[in-house]
């Protein structure tokens, strides 16, 4: 089984989601560089300060910030702890530095069309307090506007407007989709198509990964 997984693919294409269903399934910990971020932005640490503007416009937050984030929480994992990284790394310099730290058993690449994120992304509602996300419409909470797990108000996320999204997926094709390449060379890649009911892909994702 492979212990150690990257989850690849554009904003929206369900890295999230997958991977909090994977985490609770496996007992795996799962490492979200967005919701760390975003943590970090609501409590108005040095670090939040820093990478609010970036986040806001679509736009990485720089990788030094991201690199010194990820390596104390790696350097925080107890021994043979299974971890999915969901967000990271996100350029050839972060991958680079993971790989110095930790090795990686697989890649999952999420594959989804652009207006298939478009829709997605411009949709979801999010948790502020448990990171849980839904869709308006695929994935919609039980009680509209309110969490289903922790009962909190749910919001839309300022770079989930649309014309911040249209930046995010080109920040994505010029920064991150390299890596598909960088992981396929190292035999480390694998591809599923994102597009199906939430279930679905997670029989895919389970399959790839045990
Ligand atoms: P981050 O939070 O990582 O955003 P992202 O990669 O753009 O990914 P998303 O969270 O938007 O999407 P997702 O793939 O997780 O999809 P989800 O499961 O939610 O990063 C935000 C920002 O932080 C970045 O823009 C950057 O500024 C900064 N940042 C973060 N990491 C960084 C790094 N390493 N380096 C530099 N900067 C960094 O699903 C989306 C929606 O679709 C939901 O509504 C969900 O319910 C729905 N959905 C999911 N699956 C399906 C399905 N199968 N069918 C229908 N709907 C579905």
């Amino acid at each position: 089984m492979k212990r150690t997984i990257v989850l690849l693919g554009p904003p929206g294409s369900g890295k999230g989601t997958q991977g909090e269903k994977l985490g609770q399934e496996l007992g795996y910990v799962r490492l979200s560089t967005g919701d760390m971020l975003r943590e970090a932005v609501r409590n108005g640490t040095p670090l939040g300060l820093k990478a609010k503007e970036y986040m806001d416009s679509g736009a990485l937050v720089p990788n030094d910030l991201i690199i010194n984030l990820m390596k104390e929480k790696i350097a925080s994992l107890r021994a043979g702890t299974g971890v999915i990284f969901d967000g990271f790394p996100r350029t050839v310099e972060q991958a680079d530095a993971l790989g110095e730290q930790i090795d990686v058993d697989l890649a999952l690449n999420l594959d989804v069309n652009d207006s298939e994120l478009v829709n997605r992304l411009t949709k979801r509602r999010t948790c502020p307090e448990c990171n849980a996300v839904y869709h308006l419409d695929y994935n919609p909470p039980k009680k509209s506007g309110i969490c289903d797990k922790c009962g909190s108000e749910l919001y839309q996320r300022d770079d989930d407007k649309e014309e911040t999204v249209m930046n995010r997926l080109k920040v994505y094709r010029e920064n991150t989709m390299p890596l598909i390449e960088y992981y396929e060379k190292k035999g480390k890649l694998q591809t599923i198509m994102g597009v199906g009911s939430i279930d679905e892909i997670f029989e895919k994702v389970k399959k790839a990964v045990l």
